[in-house]
């Protein structure tokens, strides 16, 4: 099985097993990025949905204090150790589910693959909480899964069509829209087609 077989039925210490070591999302790349080239190096960001911390390692290594929260018990234990000894105190781990997050005001929201795992019952919530904690001229990134993708089906999870992801992101300037549809090809284990919104957005 691979990530994508993990994730599909939420085996999250299968999923990070099968991701351990691999490195950061294109998005949040992008967002730290456009951080730097306006001179603002070193923030703080909300890994939100961390798992086993790609992001949140490379939010350290760039000097970025960091918040990462995941609702699996497990998800910190692949992490700490990774974590190099001197950037240990720039980083805070919290298990908490989306429904039950607390922002702080922040200059990053990153939610990659994160999202669609939320209870459509939570989202304008967890949604609205996020677009709050970030500051005028902080960013989002992360991905919404569309609602051709395969998974959109599976219950209790949320999917969005391209105007929704547009509407949700009122109130930012949208850097990333980058909107990847595909089938897995038929060799594949379990094919799914896969549509997602790669997002990089700036607060107005
Ligand atoms: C596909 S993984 C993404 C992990 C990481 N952000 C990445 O880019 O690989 C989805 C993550 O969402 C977490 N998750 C699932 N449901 C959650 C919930 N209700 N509250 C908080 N985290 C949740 C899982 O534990 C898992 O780490």
């Amino acid at each position: 099985m691979g990530a994508k077989d993990f994730s599909e039925i939420e085996d999250w210490p299968g999923y990070f097993n099968a991701v351990l070591g691999k490195g950061a999302r294109d998005t949040l790349i992008a967002a730290l990025d456009s951080f730097e080239a306006e001179g603002f190096a070193k923030g703080f960001a909300i890994d939100l949905a961390a798992g086993e911390g790609r992001d949140t390692l490379e939010l350290l290594a760039r000097g970025w204090c960091v918040l990462a929260t995941d609702n699996h018990p497990e998800a910190f234990s692949y992490l700490w150790p990774r974590v190099p000894e001197p950037l240990k105190p720039l980083l805070t781990t919290r298990e908490v589910s989306f429904c039950d997050m607390e922002f702080p005001g922040c200059d990053l929201v990153n939610a990659s693959f994160a999202l669609p795992f939320c209870e459509p019952r939570h989202f304008c919530a967890l949604w609205d909480k996020i677009v709050a904690s970030i500051r005028p001229g902080g960013r989002f990134a992360g991905q919404f899964f569309g609602k051709r993708d395969t998974w959109a089906s599976i219950a209790n999870r949320t999917h969005h069509s391209l105007e929704e992801v547009e509407r949700c992101l009122q109130g930012f300037t949208i850097e990333m829209m980058r909107e990847e549809e595909r089938d897995d090809p038929p060799e594949v284990r379990n094919p799914k087609h896969w549509q997602i919104f790669h997002v990089v957005a700036r607060k107005l």
